[in-house]
C-alpha cells in the first residue's frame, strides 16, 4: 500500500472541498459549512497548514447566535438543490444559519490546533476562547438536565437515524408536514439515508422550534422531541476538559468550567442503564432509556469514562465486525449495515473511540482500531460511512472528515493522538 499517496490524496479532498475559509463535507450532498464536521476539519488542516485550521473554527463562529448557540449548519453562501436550506429555517441573522446545534467538539479540536502552534496561535486561541465558553454556557443554561445533554432534534446529536430516537420518534406526528422535495436521495442511493417517515418527522420537528421563534424555554417544555443524548454528554465533558485545560492555560479563571464538570459526571451516573448493563441515551418525555447500545454509547472512554461491562460489550461487538465500532449493535434486530447511523461503520467515531481507548490505557485495542480504520479508508476510499463486515463504501465519496482523521490518526504516518 502506497501510503504517501494516501496522504496526498487525502489533502487533494480537504482541498478540493475547501471554499476559501471553511471546508464543507463533501461537493453536492452537503454544500455548507456544518459544526462538527468543520472542527474535524480543522484538525486534519493543522497537519500541513495551521493558519488555515484557525480560520475554519474561527469561520464557524461567524454563524453563533447572541445567545451563544453555534448551529449545526451555516449557510455562508446560497447552494442550490440543498433541502432544508435557508429559506425553510428561517433563522434572521446574516450569514444564515440553521436553528439547531451539533456536537460541541470544537473546544476539543481548537485546543488541539492550538498544541501545534502556541506561539502564533495563541492570539487566535485567546479569540476564540470567549467565543467556546459562551457556546458551552449556552448548553448549560438550556440543554442540562440532571448534568445530562438534551437534543431537541435528532440531527443534532450528529447520529441523524440512530436507533436511540426511535422510541421517542414514534411520538412525533410528522403528518402535517405537507409536500417537500429531498436533496439527498438524488445524490445517494435511498438505501443509504433515513426513510421519509423519518424525514417527514425532522421537519415536524424543525418547524415546531422555527414557529416558537427558537425560544429555548418554549422548546425546553413543549417540543416534539427531547432527549438525554449519551454521545453528546460523552462529547460535552470532554470538551468541557479540554476548555479547562485551555482556560489554565490563558490564565482565565477556572471554577465555573470545574462546576460544569462536575455535574456533567453526575449525568454520567444518570446514563447508565442497569438492566441493559451499557450507557443509555433517554427520553425525557417519557423518561424512558431509549434501550440501544448505539456508537454514542462507545464515546465514554473519550470522556474519560471506563467501564468492565462496556468493555466487554466493546469486545463481543469487534469480534463480530472487522472494521470497527459499528453504529448499532450488530445484535439488535434494528442493525442495518447500509442505513446510514443504523449499522455502518464512521471513521471519525472510530477515531474518538479508541482515542478515548488509549487515553484509559486500553493501548492494545486503541491501535486494533487504528489499523482497522487505517485498511479500511486505504482499500475502500475516503467516503462517508461503511458496511462494517466487508467495508462497502456508502453516501458521500471524498468525504472531508475522512480525509482529515486519516491525516491525523488513521495514517501510518499521522501521531495517532492528540
Ligand atoms: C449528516 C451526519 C452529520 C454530519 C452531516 C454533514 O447529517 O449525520 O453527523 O455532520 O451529515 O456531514
Amino acid at each position: 500500500m502506497n501510503y504517501d499517496k494516501l496522504d496526498k490524496r487525502a489533502r487533494k479532498i480537504l482541498q478540493v472541498n475547501d471554499r476559501g475559509l471553511y471546508t464543507v463535507p463533501t461537493k453536492g450532498l452537503y454544500p455548507y459549512q456544518w459544526n462538527w464536521d468543520s472542527a474535524f476539519c480543522a484538525w486534519g488542516i493543522a497537519t500541513y497548514d495551521v493558519r488555515r485550521a484557525w480560520a475554519e473554527i474561527e469561520t464557524l463562529f461567524t454563524g453563533q447566535w447572541d445567545n451563544g448557540m453555534v448551529p449545526h449548519i451555516v449557510f455562508h453562501k446560497q447552494a442550490i438543490g440543498y433541502f432544508p436550506g435557508p429559506d425553510v429555517w428561517n433563522v434572521p441573522r446574516v450569514p444564515h444559519t440553521s436553528g439547531i446545534t451539533q456536537p460541541p467538539i470544537a473546544a476539543t479540536m481548537a485546543r488541539s490546533v492550538y498544541e501545534q502552534d502556541k506561539h502564533y496561535g495563541r492570539v487566535h486561541m485567546e479569540l476564540l476562547y470567549g467565543r467556546l465558553v459562551s457556546w458551552h454556557r449556552w448548553f448549560v443554561k438550556y440543554r442540562l438536565h440532571d448534568g445530562m445533554v438534551a437534543i431537541t432534534h435528532p440531527w443534532e446529536s450528529g447520529r441523524d437515524n440512530a436507533i436511540d430516537w426511535d422510541g421517542a420518534m414514534a411520538n412525533v406526528d410528522g403528518s402535517n408536514v405537507g409536500e417537500y422535495t429531498r436533496r439527498d436521495t438524488a445524490h445517494v442511493d435511498p438505501e443509504m439515508r433515513p426513510k421519509k417517515e423519518d424525514y417527514d418527522r425532522y421537519l415536524a420537528m424543525l418547524y415546531f422550534s422555527r414557529d416558537c421563534g427558537w425560544d429555548e424555554v418554549e422548546i425546553a417544555k413543549n417540543s416534539p422531541l427531547r432527549m438525554a443524548d449519551v454521545g453528546m454528554t460523552f462529547l460535552f465533558l470532554r470538551a468541557c476538559r479540554d476548555l479547562l485545560h485551555l482556560a489554565l492555560e490563558l490564565d482565565h479563571e477556572t471554577d465555573e468550567i470545574q462546576g460544569w464538570i462536575t455535574t456533567l459526571k453526575g449525568g454520567v451516573d444518570r446514563h447508565w442503564n442497569a438492566e441493559r448493563g451499557h450507557y443509555d441515551s433517554i427520553d425525557l418525555r417519557t423518561g424512558e432509556f431509549a434501550n440501544s447500545l448505539s456508537s454514542g454509547s462507545f464515546l465514554c472512554w473519550y470522556a474519560g469514562v471506563d467501564h468492565p461491562q462496556m468493555l466487554a460489550h466493546y469486545e463481543r461487538i469487534m469480534g463480530m465486525v472487522p472494521f470497527g465500532v459499528p453504529s448499532n449493535d450488530p445484535a439488535a434486530d434494528t442493525f442495518n449495515p447500509k442505513r446510514y447511523w443504523r449499522g455502518p461503520t464512521w471513521s471519525n467515531v472510530n477515531a474518538l473511540i479508541a482515542i478515548g481507548l488509549a487515553e484509559m490505557h486500553h493501548i492494545t485495542k486503541a491501535e486494533e482500531l487504528r489499523k482497522a480504520t487505517q485498511s479500511l479508508i486505504a482499500e475502500h476510499g475516503f467516503f462517508e460511512y461503511f458496511d462494517p463486515y466487508i467495508g462497502t463504501p456508502e453516501g458521500g465519496d471524498n468525504f472531508s472528515w475522512t480525509a482529515a482523521i486519516w491525516l491525523t490518526w488513521a495514517s501510518p504516518h499521522a501521531k495517532g493522538r492528540f
